[in-house]
């Protein structure tokens, strides 16, 4: 292994009007290692990657790469020196190929365009390098969220790049891709490749790094290894304080019934039921979880209870029956959602805060009489929530899409329990946001508990799952399978009943 880092910052600093995103940061980053950058939400671990990257200019500081100092004033600058990046989200074109997406934008040959069966040749040394696999001619907007992520890791290779920047690579999978992109990220380092690796989740990097950088509130505070650090270790130097647990189960369970769900079966594909005749019972001041391995009905159970998949049972909330309600009768009963993907269902990426309150909220009185919305009160209401909900962003009027993903996340939560709901369908109501955040929409969901709310959780986190829910129904292909009680069940029997697996052990 080389000496000479494959990265070297030194010093590096980059202010936006009102905010230091960076200042004196220092990074060093050894040659054919995974490299992890760990840090809170808003910690500067995007906006360093996007100055290595290219995509902007640091106001100070030096960059080298493999040894020579650069300054890039493009993302092509950066490509040119071996350095690619795969964005936290995705920059593929939906209606281009496989194929095409990972040409695209790459320098064309000698005669002006990219031979076909050259690409498609080294496409394939790329690919079996990597130990992945993908269907060169099918419609990037058939791929799946993993699948996609994969095409762009081959994109980047594709350009040469010899040091990749992956920018929180995991937040949008489900555990099992998780693993498979481990298992791609140490091929590549096999492979001679560098990698940079962002997250918040302390077990993925202490199980995938090789060396660990956190940052503080812009600037990284330690350099680590995960010999050297455990988890609640790594956790204090990320938020300067111990770590937030999701446990605290103190609920009063009343005796009414808000949600009662009986019967709810969902017509899936080729005639197989998505959901198939599930029966859930919420009291006021209940949560009950749903355990599942993505893909086993719980989004078409959420959809379902929201109006928006047709079904067949019942469902009603407070004794009134909603079987037959349209999506804005249910928000008007008292129903109310944290939708499964922030970006596609549950904001405008393109329009400021105030208007992402107001989102399918334009009738209500209290934003202004008739069909003129008043924008003033509408404003002052999402200024209450930023506060309240101690969202970071400049102020209302700033796009959705500049904000941390915990950030969107605290805002789509403060708007949701704003409405006091007496029902919450939440479903991973804090995948992909930081530990802070975490705690912080864990309070609020109990907070709202205590006031009598009876919430639906649905959540991927064990942890989350097995801390907030009064029981937890497990669904599997479709069914309920099993009603399990939080304190009698570890995490890994959890999992079993999550794959059908589960056998009683004779005692
Ligand atoms: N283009 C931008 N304009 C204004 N502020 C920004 C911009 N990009 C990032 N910021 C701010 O800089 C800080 C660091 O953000 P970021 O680097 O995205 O953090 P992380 O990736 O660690 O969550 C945040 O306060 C964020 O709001
Ligand atoms: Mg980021």
């Amino acid at each position: 292994m080389s000496s000479t880092p494959a990265v070297e910052l030194r010093g590096i600093g980059k202010r936006f009007p009102g905010v230091i995103a960076n200042y004196d940061v220092d990074l060093n980053v050894r040659a054919g290692t995974i490299h992890a950058i760990v840090g809170e939400n808003g910690a500067g671990k995007s906006t360093l990657m996007k100055t290595l990257y290219g995509m902007q200019e640091p106001d100070s500081g030096t960059i080298s790469v493999e040894g020579t100092e650069r300054r890039f004033k493009s993302p092509s600058d950066a490509i040119n020196a071996g350095i690619g990046m795969v964005h936290q989200h995705f920059m593929l074109a939906d209606n281009l190929t496989v194929l095409e997406n990972i040409i695209l934008g790459s320098e064309p040959g000698r005669r002006g365009i990219i031979d076909d069966t050259q690409a498609r040749t080294r496409i394939a040394d790329i690919m079996s390098a990597i130990s992945t696999d993908l269907d060169l001619d099918m419609p990037v907007s058939e791929l799946g969220v993993g699948e996609r992520q994969r095409v762009e890791i081959v994109k980047v290779l594709f350009r040469g790049a010899r040091i990749l920047i992956l920018d929180e690579p995991t937040a949008v999978l489900v555990p099992e891709e998780v693993d498979e992109l481990f298992v791609t990220l140490s091929s590549l380092v096999n492979d001679g490749a560098t990698v940079i690796f962002i997250s918040h989740k302390l077990d993925e990097v202490l199980q995938v790094s090789n060396d660990i950088t956190v940052m503080r509130q812009g600037t990284t505070v330690a350099e680590t290894t995960p010999e050297n650090i455990d988890r609640s270790g790594l956790a204090e130097l990320m938020v300067g304080s111990e770590l937030p647990s999701p446990a605290g189960r103190t609920s009063d369970i009343k005796d009414d019934v808000r949600l009662n769900v009986e019967n709810l079966t969902v017509m899936g594909v080729e005639g197989r039921p998505a959901v198939d005749g599930a029966s859930i019972t919420i009291r006021s001041g209940e949560i009950v979880g749903i355990a599942g391995v993505e893909g086993n009905g719980q989004y078409e159970l959420c959809a379902a209870l929201l109006g928006l998949m047709p079904s067949s049972g019942t469902v009603t909330v407070d004794g009134a029956d909603l079987t037959k309600a349209t999506t804005r009768q249910r928000h008007d009963a008292g129903l109310a959602y944290i939708p499964f993907d922030r970006h596609r269902e549950g904001l405008m990426l393109n329009a400021p805060l105030w208007e992402n309150t107001l989102l399918g909220r334009e009738d209500e009185d209290q934003f202004g009489k008739g069909p003129l919305v008043d924008a003033a009160s509408v404003r002052a209401y999402t200024v209450d929530i930023i506060k309240r909900f101690g969202v970071l962003t400049p102020n209302e009027t700033t796009p959705a899409f500049a904000l941390s993903g915990g950030n969107q996340q605290k805002l789509i939560v403060g708007r949701t329990l704003t409405t006091n709901p007496g029902v919450l369908v939440a479903a991973h109501p804090t995948r992909g946001i930081d530990v802070g955040a975490q705690a912080a929409v864990w309070d609020e969901i109990r907070r709202a508990r205590d006031n009598g709310m009876a919430v639906l959780l649905v959540s991927a986190d064990l942890e989350e799952l097995l801390g907030l829910s009064d029981s937890i129904a497990v669904m599997f292909g479709g069914s309920i399978t099993a009603t399990l009680n939080p304190d009698d069940v570890t995490a890994s029997e959890l999992g079993s009943y999550m794959t059908g697996t589960y056998e009683e052990v004779a005692s």
